[in-house]
């Protein structure tokens, strides 16, 4: 979307605030969970029809397993409901589901259900709703770096070879290609840190807070901040 100069191909966002929102209304965080998943719906069809290529949304961190094991448990759930709520309308509108983390230890339930929903959205050619679901981007960076070291380690390539290119083919962001970069990233909650998403990735985006509670964020919320994006100069280094 936008014009030549500003392109709003890849929106990431920090959905931040699901335990402070549920807090304030005297409710059980999970409620926040609940409210918070709801919302991706309308924020995900309006991404879609802006004709953003891929939104990526960071729901369970690598650190979140560190939770009181309910609040996990429950966080494991979410996708489950997830897609049995929303597949139908992923598939009216055309998106395609992406997963990006470790998925090895995830509940094997919630692996099936992410798996299945990946396959039933395989051949739809609109927007990627990219899940980072038990992701941390040092994590991930170190399991690039481990297999760029193995092909050196077996002769397959010098060490010298190793550019920004193949650092960024390592990563687990490769399938999304060209679209492996964030434009944008918008974090809710009044919080303005990264938290161990996409470090490599977000180097050169640009970023929005608003101090709205993630089940708070509306779509007229991120049309404002999409509009501020567009008003942005963008220079990647240059003058
Ligand atoms: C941060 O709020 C939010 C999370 C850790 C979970 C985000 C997950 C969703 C919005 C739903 C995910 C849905 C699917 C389909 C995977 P917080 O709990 O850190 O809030 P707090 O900072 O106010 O405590």
């Amino acid at each position: 979307m936008g014009n030549d100069n500003k392109p709003l191909n890849h929106l990431a966002i920090i959905m931040d605030g699901n335990g402070r929102w549920a807090k304030k209304r005297h409710l059980p965080r999970f409620m926040g969970h609940r409210q918070g998943m709801d919302n991706i719906r309308k924020i995900a069809l309006e991404a879609n029809r802006l004709g953003i290529k891929v939104l990526t949304l960071y729901a369970f961190s690598t650190e979140n397993w560190a939770r009181p094991s309910d609040e996990v448990n429950y966080l494991m759930r979410l996708p489950i409901d997830f897609f049995d709520k929303f597949m139908p309308e992923l598939q009216e509108n055309n998106v395609r589901v992406n997963i990006m983390g470790f998925s090895d230890n995830l509940p094997e339930k919630t692996y099936e259900v992410t798996q299945k929903a990946i396959k039933q959205t395989a051949s739809n050619t609109g927007m990627v709703l990219n899940f980072a679901f038990n992701y941390g981007s040092r994590a991930e960076i170190v399991n690039a770096v481990q297999k760029i070291a193995k092909k050196v380690q077996d002769g397959e390539i010098n060490a010298s070879q190793i550019d920004e290119q193949m650092v960024s083919d390592n990563l687990l962001t490769e399938n999304l290609k060209p679209y492996t970069d964030p434009d944008l990233l918008i974090r809710t909650s009044g919080e303005e840190r990264l938290s161990n998403f996409m470090l490599w990735q977000l180097a050169y985006s640009e970023f929005e807070f608003t101090d709205k509670f993630w089940p708070d964020f509306t779509v007229d919320d991120l049309d404002k901040m999409i509009a501020d994006y567009q008003k942005r100069e963008r220079r990647f280094g240059k003058v």
